[in-house]
């Protein structure tokens, strides 16, 4: 039967036959080796490709020059051993009729120069990248020559890779510093005029035509509007927009509005959760208009119900939903069946993207196999091995996580959550109004665990007798941990828990000092809500840097909190005690660098935020009645066999310690126990 639903229709682009609307975004996911999309890679695209989107933009900025040393663990297109590489991939999505592109770019000041060949960096003119900390040079004659020679000679790669297209990235990068004012102060033939400052862009795509011919797709992902006051205006935007679409060389628009160049700006292009949905849909919808030219576009469009919206009302052709893939891969098929309830939603928390920039590789805070493809499936299917009695202690994030996994398996499974509802540390999370939206992660698990038909039982904080009663053939202990006091000298009884602030239990002070030695949100999010309170807060970290485990993205919305409720932050200096003196609290602070150095603060009230203390009781005394005494076989947890070793003849279940109920982590870490252990059961 075909549907009519607006996101499942076919779309023509020029020869090439798109099956429905929906697609991914170019975007890095550091999967790279050796500069090259190896299995990881392959596999990570082939699951879109199975997952039913039309079309898989790869790489994000795959360079071209080696002046444009890779910033985020960007593809080599300079390389001809890219070839093979990319032309397995392309295969590997081709099989599943999903077509594949791939961004191409020199990233101008946008990366480092002292990374890989240690060449300068340059600029259409010498402005500083604030993101990269590059000082680029001026580009000369002799670079742009090379620079467009490279771009062809890529294009020509990946036409011979057997991709469906390319498309240039300008934004923030090379192409673009050559458009906005704000980058080009030059005053030969690529500077002034817009004629001038589109020069460079047309020797480009001049050479690229020349090189692949007029029938390969080769787009522009393009800024149209820097949206700030130095910037490229809205109006020249549009008007580059309509030059290169009625230039008869290019063949679709993806469009960017916002510039890059600071983490502030970058979540005005890329929003994160608290943030507005789909902000520049309008916008790329008037580009649409303007151009009347195949329009692309991404931009927290992350639930099906907005991207349909996008493409029936004409804003778009082809609608990006590229966190929403890295969260669930398989958004089309579901669509396609009926089962739009079922998709694993994105919840904006950039946990994704936050980990390319501190150097790692993309991964979804609450889709563990993602990236881990190879060892991991998106699909969990029934076990052939025996079906058992599973009893779950705790429902928090590792908790849900092991018991849908369990019960896909086919296990009889069973929860044991001593709150009156699921979701442990994340339920505290979503407490910072801001953070609401990762309550989703805890939502679709209890949808899912419904489905699969798990019982939960609320309000029981589990001893042996409950667990044995349950006659278990493995148990799962994830009970999570309790808040923990950094050591103190003195006044472990006077401080507040950044816990108890969060989830409203103690209400902010008048007055607030807030230690925070762990750096994670925890800290930042009781620090937000003390500022918002109208507190008067100093915020201090033994660390370098304030919350140095949060990325540079989501360190914005705090930030910018910090700054508009006068939030004081102190690094580089520990707390060493806290005293009462009358009824206010005395804290000393002392320094790691400047030994006998100390000064005194008085507050009305010190919260403190040092991770938590497993909750370990239950899984002690559970260990010496289990059959593998608590052990895992790492090496086969790894490698594969069986995880858990003999210990104990008599022993009467397996057992398993999963998530914060080991050591504190992140949500991220808790998902990753549930999945990869439950899989082993
Ligand atoms: C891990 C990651 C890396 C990205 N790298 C690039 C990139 O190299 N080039 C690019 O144009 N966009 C990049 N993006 C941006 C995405 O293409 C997309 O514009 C952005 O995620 C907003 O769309 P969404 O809300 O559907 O995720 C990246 C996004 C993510 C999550
Ligand atoms: S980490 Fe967050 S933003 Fe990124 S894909 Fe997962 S849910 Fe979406």
């Amino acid at each position: 039967m075909t549907s009519n639903d607006p996101l499942l229709q076919p779309y023509q682009l020029k020869h090439l036959r798109l099956k429905n609307r929906i697609m991914s975004t170019s975007h890095e996911p550091a999967y790279s080796e050796d500069g090259m999309p190896k299995e990881r890679y392959r596999l990570y695209h082939a699951e879109k490709a199975k997952g039913g989107m039309a079309l898989t933009m790869t790489a994000g900025s795959a360079i071209v020059s080696r002046d444009s040393p890779a910033a985020f663990g960007n593809l080599h297109a300079y390389d001809d051993a890219i070839v093979p590489w990319m032309a397995e991939l392309a295969d590997a999505c081709h099989e599943h009729d999903c077509k594949v592109m791939i961004q191409l770019t020199h990233l101008g000041r946008r990366t480092a120069w002292n990374k890989a060949d240690w060449l300068p960096v340059l600029s259409a003119s010498p402005v500083r990248e604030a993101a990269h900390r590059t000082f680029p040079k001026t580009a000369e004659d002799w670079d742009l020559d090379r620079i467009v020679g490279d771009y062809a000679s890529a294009a020509q790669r990946m036409q011979a890779a057997g991709l469906d297209g390319i498309e240039f990235e300008a934004y923030g990068h090379l192409l673009d510093g050559f458009w906005s004012p704000a980058t080009n102060h030059r005053d030969d033939l690529h500077g002034g005029s817009l004629d001038n400052r589109l020069r460079f862009t047309w020797r480009v795509i001049d050479a690229v035509r020349a090189a692949v011919g007029p029938d390969f797709l080769v787009g522009i992902r393009m800024v149209a509007d820097e949206d700030f006051e130095k910037g490229l205006s809205k109006q020249e935007g549009i008007e580059i927009a309509q030059r290169l679409a009625s230039s008869g060389k290019f063949d679709f628009l993806n469009i960017i509005r916002g510039h890059i160049d600071t983490d502030a700006a970058l979540t005005g292009v890329i929003p994160i959760h608290g943030m507005p949905s789909s902000p520049h849909l309008d916008f790329a919808g008037e580009i649409r208009a303007a151009t009347k030219f195949p329009t692309f576009h991404a931009a927290r469009i992350s639930d099906v119900a907005t991207a349909r919206h996008a493409i029936a009302a004409g804003k778009l052709d082809m609608v990006g939903m590229t966190r929403a893939h890295i969260a669930d891969p398989h958004i089309t098929k579901r669509v396609m069946a009926g089962e739009e309830h079922r998709i694993r939603p994105c919840v904006g928390a950039t946990y994704c993207l936050d980990r390319i920039y501190e150097g790692g590789g993309a991964l979804c805070i609450h889709n563990a196999a993602t990236g881990r493809e190879a060892t991991i499936p998106h699909v969990i299917s029934r076990t052939e091995g025996p079906l058992r009695k599973i009893v779950v202690v705790g429902a928090g994030a590792a908790g849900l996580e092991a018991a849908r996994v369990l019960a896909e398996r086919g296990h009889k499974v069973t929860v044991l959550e001593a709150a009156s509802q699921a979701g442990g540390q994340i339920r505290l999370a979503a407490q910072n109004p801001r953070r609401r939206e990762l309550i989703g992660i805890v939502d679709w698990r209890l949808a899912e665990l419904e489905r699969l038909g798990v019982e939960i039982r609320y309000d029981i904080w589990a001893g042996l007798d409950n667990v044995l009663a349950l006659d278990p053939d493995a148990v799962v202990i994830a009970t999570g941990g309790l808040p923990q006091n950094p050591p103190l000298d003195g006044g472990d009884g006077l401080v507040t828990s950044s816990w108890d602030i969060i989830a409203g239990a103690v209400k902010p002070a008048e007055n607030v000092m807030l230690y925070d030695d762990n750096g994670g949100h925890q800290g930042m999010t009781a620090a937000e809500l003390i500022g918002k309170a109208g507190s008067k807060l100093e915020l201090l970290t033994p660390e370098r840097f304030f919350a140095p485990e949060i990325g540079g993205m989501n360190h914005v919305p705090y930030m910018e909190a910090f700054h508009r409720h006068g939030v004081k932050i102190t690094i580089n200096t520990r707390l060493q005690q806290v005293r009462r003196d009358g009824n206010q609290l005395v804290a000393t602070l002392v320094s790691d660098f400047a030994k006998g150095w100390s000064e005194e603060r008085r507050v009305d009230q010190v919260v403190v935020e040092h991770g938590t203390l497993p909750l370990d009781e239950l899984y002690l005394e559970l260990k010496p009645l289990s059959k593998n005494a608590g052990a895992i076989d790492y090496e086969r947890l790894i490698h594969g066999g069986d995880i858990f070793p003999d210990k104990n003849p008599d022993g009467r279940f397996l057992l398993l310690r999963i998530g914060d109920a080991v050591q504190a982590r992140n949500i991220h870490a808790a998902i990753y126990d549930g999945i990869r252990f439950g899989l082993r059961i």
